[in-house]
């Protein structure tokens, strides 16, 4: 199977109406006119591909920098948000990297995790495994306990006020070296407690999984979970997928969706039991070429464990997780019981002990009693 034009001309209609839904479904919907839509909001899931980074609102990144004394190279919130137009991976992340020059108190990294958090809970996501990425923050000189403290006293309030539990999972950036990301790892031991996991973002042209192979080893050694990304359509993308199932043996894959392509690795990913983080919303280039449509019904049908989740929330036009869901399924036209097996498959991805999966999966059944 190819991402070819025909995928893109079928979805050009649902890319302009995508975009009508994730407005409408921006606050939960108030009655039980839409139906399947109430469902999604009301469902409870796990969100595991979430970039704390990539929740910073242009609202808050203009009062992060008054407060800072930053410059903005935008003078309103609407002109920030006009020029977040992305046509590939590279030009989203020099505006994604743009963002961060606002975050420099231990005060900004917790009010970014409680806003989100606040936000995931407000949707009926139970527990969320969020990425952060050290390296942003500590090559600006910020410490990598400044960053610790701010994460997880939002975490510590959330669970307190909002019911709503997380872990965090920190990412490399893949164009930096191997070396930097081995002392990333190193300074993150002191703060095992709160990381449960290790990922893999950024800049994939280039930067295959394996060079990563021996700092991803010592991690597992440490005993934390393994995840990185494999980003649609990216140089290598059968070959990156083939390192991080065979050489690295990662428990999940992020995106993934070209697995489809290959059968082989399909199989190798069923046998493992890897599970992939969708975002089908993800960046707007991504959408606007029609590879997304069909990526969650495809591993769905092939029963791969496939999880919904948001990204980057923030330069996505607001898509949290359950506007997220909702995108799927207009997509992928899914019906109550493929959306509660992508819940039920969130909870059995997540890397929690099993006597809060069964908590979980729990109030799931209940909700299918009541709902479906
Ligand atoms: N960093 C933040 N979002 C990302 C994405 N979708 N892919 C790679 N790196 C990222
Ligand atoms: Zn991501």
């Amino acid at each position: 199977m190819t991402f070819g034009r025909r995928a893109f001309l079928a979805n050009t209609t649902l890319f302009a109406g995508t975009f009508a839904l994730g407005a409408r479904a921006a606050g939960v919907p108030s009655s039980g006119t839409d139906d399947l839509t109430a469902f999604i909001y009301a469902m409870p899931k796990a969100e595991m591909h979430v970039h704390l980074e990539g929740t910073l609102e242009p609202e808050m990144k203009f009062r992060f920098a008054r407060r800072n004394g930053v410059t903005l190279p935008y003078k309103t919130v609407e002109e920030m948000r006009d020029s977040y137009n992305f046509h590939d991976l590279q030009s989203f992340l020099k505006i994604f990297y743009e963002g961060k020059s606002v975050l420099l108190k231990e005060q900004d990294f917790y009010e970014l995790t409680y806003a989100y958090l606040t936000k995931a809970a407000s949707q009926n996501v139970l527990y969320t495994e969020m990425f952060f990425d050290p390296q942003m923050h500590t090559d600006r000189g910020i410490s990598f306990s400044t960053v610790m403290a701010g994460l997880t006293r939002a975490q510590t309030d959330a669970r307190k006020n909002l019911k709503i539990d997380s872990q965090l999972v920190l990412c490399f950036e893949r164009e930096l070296s191997a070396e930097s990301a081995m002392k990333t790892l190193e300074s993150a031991l002191p703060y095992r407690q709160h990381i449960v996991g290790i990922g893999l973002d950024s800049d994939e042209k280039n930067n295959p999984p394996d060079k990563f192979r021996e700092v991803f080893a010592r991690a597992r050694k440490e005993g934390f979970h393994l995840t990185m990304h494999c980003d649609l359509n990216q140089l290598d993308t059968h070959e990156h997928i083939r390192q991080v199932l065979e050489d690295i043996q990662a428990d999940r894959i992020d995106h993934g969706g070209n697995i489809l392509e290959r059968p082989d690795l399909v199989a190798i990913a069923k046998r493992r039991g890897t599970a992939f983080t969708v975002c089908p919303v993800a960046c707007g280039w991504l959408r606007e070429n029609g590879e997304n449509i069909n990526i969650i019904r495809g591993m769905l049908d092939r029963g791969l464990k496939v999880t919904v989740a948001s990204d980057d929330p923030a330069y996505m036009k607001g898509n949290y997780v359950a506007e997220s869901l909702v995108v799927a399924q207009g997509d992928a036209n899914l019906s109550k019981q493929d959306l509660l097996t992508l819940a039920r498959n969130s909870f059995e991805a997540s890397w929690i002990s099993s006597a809060q999966r069964k908590t979980y999966l729990a109030k799931l059944e209940v909700f299918q009693r009541q709902w479906a």
